[in-house]
């Protein structure tokens, strides 16, 4: 059978690096007039368009969108699928929040159907917002990881989830054993991890809910299977840290729980680290661990300012995290619009191409995923996006004072939200439509 080509006519923009690493001018991508060649759902090609034009196939089916940026599909590092029938819920900090709203809610997973349902909201939701890929909580019911990876094979979505692991400090309707946890894992690492385009993730809650056998056990685990994901928090909190170091006394510190187990690793992603000492940082970066940045969490939950350049000076790999239900958004612009504030009240810039940078190629590389998605290398699958410069009539009038590229970017990040995302694609399938 003949390949279809389907190219995309478009201002388009890719992230290549980080501009912390690379110069910002080196960092990206950018065409004014340019097109996007997708082949069996893989980048083709891009670059101008009337330079790529007459090199299509005759059969190519050409699609121009107008008063539009194209870019990367946005790679959301740290979210709770089950916690989105409770984002804003108000009042609390961390442990309360857990105890009073997240808990409680945590409990309807067990029953697959209403896991379903709630899949498929969450699914739909992620899309609306230009978010292609996700590293994904589930609950403890191992019925909740069937449900979402059920979901995300149907719209054959690059997604990464797992089983929570939850043996103390949580109510008994949703806490396992060591025993039950590795049983369940492996059996849900067997059924999904590389099917499609699916992994798994060994996702212990946190340390507070887990006993240094169920952390053994999680290690095992990951020293089981090649390519496993870890997903947990990390020092999110002040009192959280504080109880860290009450139940596990013998240990230096939150991070040193988590490596003393042998849970720190490429493919291992912490969320938060909010307050890290500079032997952490570096213990992350021997490592290769990566940390969500979660601003709207952070600012939500009142957990502190996230030290965005002291990750960059330990060179410790960072990707952005909505973290819903605690954050507030699923939109990776708005968590970018928040990380700005957060930054500002730390007398730190955040360029918009380091932003652009995060919520893609930086997200991908977190994940270990830059082989396979976070731009528009050759060969990579085509999950991308459709911004929409007239998406309010606001963002339109901006719009029409801002002439460069990175003032652009920069109010697109700053007003943009779900309206802004006219189109999703995954694998070159449209996937929503705004
Ligand atoms: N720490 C342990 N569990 C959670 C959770 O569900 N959300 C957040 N933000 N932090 C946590
Ligand atoms: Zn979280």
């Amino acid at each position: 059978a003949t390949s279809t080509v389907h190219a995309h006519r478009s201002a388009l923009i890719h992230s290549l690096g980080d501009p912390a690493k690379l110069g910002i001018e080196n960092s990206y991508q950018y065409f004014d007039d340019g097109l996007l060649v997708i082949e069996d759902g893989r980048i083709a090609a891009v670059g101008e368009a009337e330079k790529l034009l007459p090199g299509l196939p005759a059969a190519a089916q050409v699609t121009e969108h107008k008063d539009s940026l194209l870019c990367p599909g946005f790679i959301d590092t740290h979210i709770h699928y089950p916690q989105t029938g409770m984002i804003a819920a108000y009042g609390e900090q961390l442990l309360d929040w857990l105890n009073n709203y997240t808990f409680p809610t945590e409990q309807h997973f067990q029953d697959k159907e209403h896991a379903a349902g709630v899949a498929d909201i969450f699914l739909t939701e992620l899309l609306r917002n230009g978010t292609t890929t996700a590293l994904v909580f589930g609950t403890v019911h191992p019925e909740s990881v069937d449900a979402f990876f059920e979901a995300a094979e149907q719209r054959d979505l690059r997604m990464i989830a797992g089983k929570v692991m939850m043996d103390r400090n949580a109510p008994d309707y949703l806490t396992d054993t060591p025993e039950s946890s590795y049983k369940e894992s492996k059996a849900l690492i067997e059924r999904w991890h590389g099917k499609g385009r699916l992994h798994y993730a060994v996702t212990p809650r946190f340390a507070p809910t887990s006993t240094g056998e169920q952390l053994a056990v999680a290690g095992q685990l990951l020293g089981e299977y090649p390519d496993l994901y870890m997903h947990t928090h990390l020092s999110e909190n002040k009192k959280e840290i504080e109880w860290v170091k009450e139940l596990f006394p013998e240990r230096s510190g939150y991070l040193d729980v988590y490596d003393h187990y042998e849970l720190l690793g490429e493919r291992s992603v912490l969320a938060h680290g909010v307050h890290l000492s500079d032997c952490e940082c570096e213990r992350l970066a021997e490592t290769d661990s990566a940390i969500a940045f979660c601003p709207t969490s952070n600012l939500f939950l009142g957990s502190g300012l996230f030290n965005l350049p002291k990750m960059e000076a330990h060179n410790i790999k960072v990707g952005l995290g909505t973290d819903v239900g605690a954050g507030t958004s699923f939109s990776i612009l708005q968590t970018l619009n928040e990380a700005y504030k957060l930054m500002q009240l730390q007398q730190e810039k955040l360029n918009p191409f380091k932003s652009l940078y995060l919520a893609t190629l930086g997200g991908a590389q977190a994940l270990k995923l830059d082989d396979k998605i976070g731009n528009f290398s050759i060969g990579k699958e085509a999950d991308f996006v459709v911004l929409d410069y007239n998406a309010t009539p606001l963002m339109s009038y901006r719009m029409a004072q801002a002439k460069e590229l990175e003032e652009r970017l920069f109010v697109l990040m700053t007003l943009g939200d779900d309206r802004t995302i006219s189109e999703t694609f995954a694998m070159g399938r449209s996937v929503h439509q705004r």
